[in-house]
């Protein structure tokens, strides 16, 4: 299984502030944001300054006075739906793994879990649409992928920017003046 690291959340105090920064010093731009949750819910910010990934960062508005870290997850890409059934059967059987939390964002098909340390880590595939984030719900690791990829369909179908992922990334391409 080939594994990619594709992504960090970072947890933070002043989101504005931490959004502009990021965008001055790296070029990137705001690809998506909004609430984690029902309205009122912290603010998640997606950064990104290529096509390849929906985003590079986000920064969640959660990060409280006394919390030592600003870690939220790192995030890791793998090939294929099945890389992710996979994982969620080895991790499920392993002890020193906590919090396992099958989610998917409609544009990917996500594993979320913590370390023995409690750092968290998102292991993913693509799926063949965007949507737009946040989105987020928990699948049923007893599904096949056949009725796990129809299901995440189903789902977001409806959403208002549903559209295959290769048109959304050559969009973004062109916007980034990639070749
Ligand atoms: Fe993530």
């Amino acid at each position: 299984m080939k594994v990619s690291w594709s992504h960090c959340v970072l947890k933070v105090r002043d989101i504005e502030a931490m959004v502009q920064f990021y965008c001055d010093t790296m070029g990137w731009v705001v690809s998506d944001r909004g609430p984690m949750g029902p309205p009122g819910a912290p603010d998640i910010v997606f950064l990104t300054g290529s096509s390849s990934d929906h985003h590079q960062m986000a920064l969640v508005a959660t990060r409280g006075d006394e919390e030592a870290t600003s870690l939220d997850h790192n995030a890791f890409r793998v090939e294929s739906l099945s890389d992710v059934l996979a994982m969620h059967g080895k991790l499920t059987a392993d002890p020193r793994v906590e919090g396992i939390l099958p989610l998917t964002h409609g544009n990917a098909i996500s594993v979320y879990f913590k370390d023995p340390e409690g750092n968290g880590i998102e292991m993913f595939c693509d799926t063949p649409w965007h949507v737009k984030q946040p989105a987020g719900l928990v699948w049923d690791p007893s599904l096949s992928e056949e009725e796990l990829l129809a299901w995440v369909e189903d789902q977001y179908r409806d959403d208002s920017e549903f559209r295959p992922m290769d048109e959304y990334r050559a969009d973004r391409a062109k916007a980034f003046g990639e070749n």
